[in-house]
């Protein structure tokens, strides 16, 4: 069976987003069809729209969600119909070395439903991230989807599926933030904010908030920074240094993607600390060092993609929190939004004002 659907698609480069019928088929082999509840509307989402990401139009646009299982297909055993669950970009294949080694996250098979939507006529889409969320109903590998209990706000919890995730996670995963250390975050978008949200919930007693942006700032404070830096007006690295008693902080996060800010985690950290990079650089970008201060100053520099996050563990664990109240995930959700007003959430992304702006189905 074939199930029309409304979603919201892109046709090509900068193109308005609109709203069109899609068909959907019944899932197949190792697929599930689930009914979105939530779905967050993410930078990733616009990058798409404008042609950053790939050139593989029509997009079917969304990928931070929250839904409910419908159907699935032969073999299944992830989840089963009823589940309400997270969404997350792939299923991984539990064979290949990376799975074997225990890190899922990198896996080399990682993969998405085989079937394809279209629409009416026959057009298959390219779905947002391998997921497509905004819309009624989509179809995922079985694998990407986590089962998370009922007693939560789902456009809260969905933003686990995507950029709020990555950012807890660079704190408590590849920073392995401990309780009473000090942790500078630079970069207060989403993705720093939930760093900072994830290095309170680690424990983490000093946690510097910098940005250039004073709204930004007043922000990060409102989610557990207990001290903000103005970059635009002081030098970040020194200010840093002077909240960490002359030393440097024991993680730093780096939530811009941009070289200077590459250089000020590289330095702001303590002798042996550990700089988390999250922030995406753009092909063109390059950073000299000295070597002896690479070499000298000990510790570790790690990247982060998806906040090393295994949805399996993280996505419930991370739900648990935030119902006892130590992980403010309603605090992302600035507003609550139909599926008519995507192009709006973007352009007021686009301006800083908004975390998330959640689509509810
Ligand atoms: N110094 C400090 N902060 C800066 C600077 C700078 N030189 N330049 C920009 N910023 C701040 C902005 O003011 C903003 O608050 O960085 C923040 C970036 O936030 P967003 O644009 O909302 O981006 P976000 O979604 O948080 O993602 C940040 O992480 O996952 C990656 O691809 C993502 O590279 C991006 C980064
Ligand atoms: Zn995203
Ligand atoms: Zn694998």
């Amino acid at each position: 069976m074939v199930h029309r659907v409304k979603g919201i698609v892109v046709t090509g480069k900068n193109e308005p987003v609109s709203l069109e019928t899609v068909l959907v088929p019944d899932p197949g082999p190792g697929e599930a069809l689930v009914d979105i509840i939530t779905c967050g509307v993410c930078h990733t989402d616009l990058h798409y729209k404008l042609g950053g990401i790939s050139d593989d139009y029509p997009f079917l646009l969304g990928h931070e969600a929250t839904g409910r299982v419908s159907a699935v297909g032969e073999g299944v055993t992830e989840v089963a119909v009823g589940d309400r669950v997270i969404l997350n970009w792939r299923a991984v294949c539990g064979e290949c070395r990376a799975c074997r080694k225990g890190q899922p996250q990198y896996c080399f098979n990682t993969h998405n439903a085989t079937q394809k939507m279209t629409l009416e006529d026959g057009t298959e889409l390219s779905p947002a991230l391998g997921i497509g969320a905004f819309i009624e109903k989509t179809l995922v590998a079985a694998g990407q989807c986590t089962k998370i209990d009922e007693e939560s706000d789902a456009a809260a919890v969905g933003l686990l599926g995507c950029g709020i995730m990555a950012g807890i996670g660079a704190a408590i995963n590849t920073g392995a933030v401990q309780r009473g250390e000090s942790v500078a975050v630079i970069g207060c978008g989403g993705v720093g904010c939930a760093a900072i949200a994830g290095a309170k919930l680690a424990g983490a007693t000093t946690i510097i908030a910098v940005d250039i942006d004073q709204q930004k700032l007043a922000r990060a404070q409102e989610l557990g920074a207990t001290h903000t830096v103005d970059s635009s007006a002081s030098d970040p690295v020194e200010a840093i240094r002077e909240l960490t008693g002359g030393f440097g902080a024991d993680v730093v996060i780096e939530a811009v993607g941009r070289p200077e800010t590459y250089r000020q985690a590289f330095y702001a950290r303590d002798l042996a600390g550990r700089v988390v990079l999250v922030g995406v650089p753009t092909p063109e970008m390059t950073l000299e060092l000295p070597l002896l201060d690479v070499f000298g100053r000990g510790g570790s520099l790690k990247s982060s993609w998806y906040g090393d996050c295994l949805p399996s563990r993280d996505f419930p664990m991370l739900v648990d929190q935030y119902k006892l109240g130590r992980l403010p995930l309603d605090a992302f959700v600035t507003e609550r939004i139909g599926l008519d007003d995507i192009e709006a959430a973007f352009e007021k992304m686009h301006a800083g004002t908004v975390l998330r702006s959640v689509v509810e189905l």
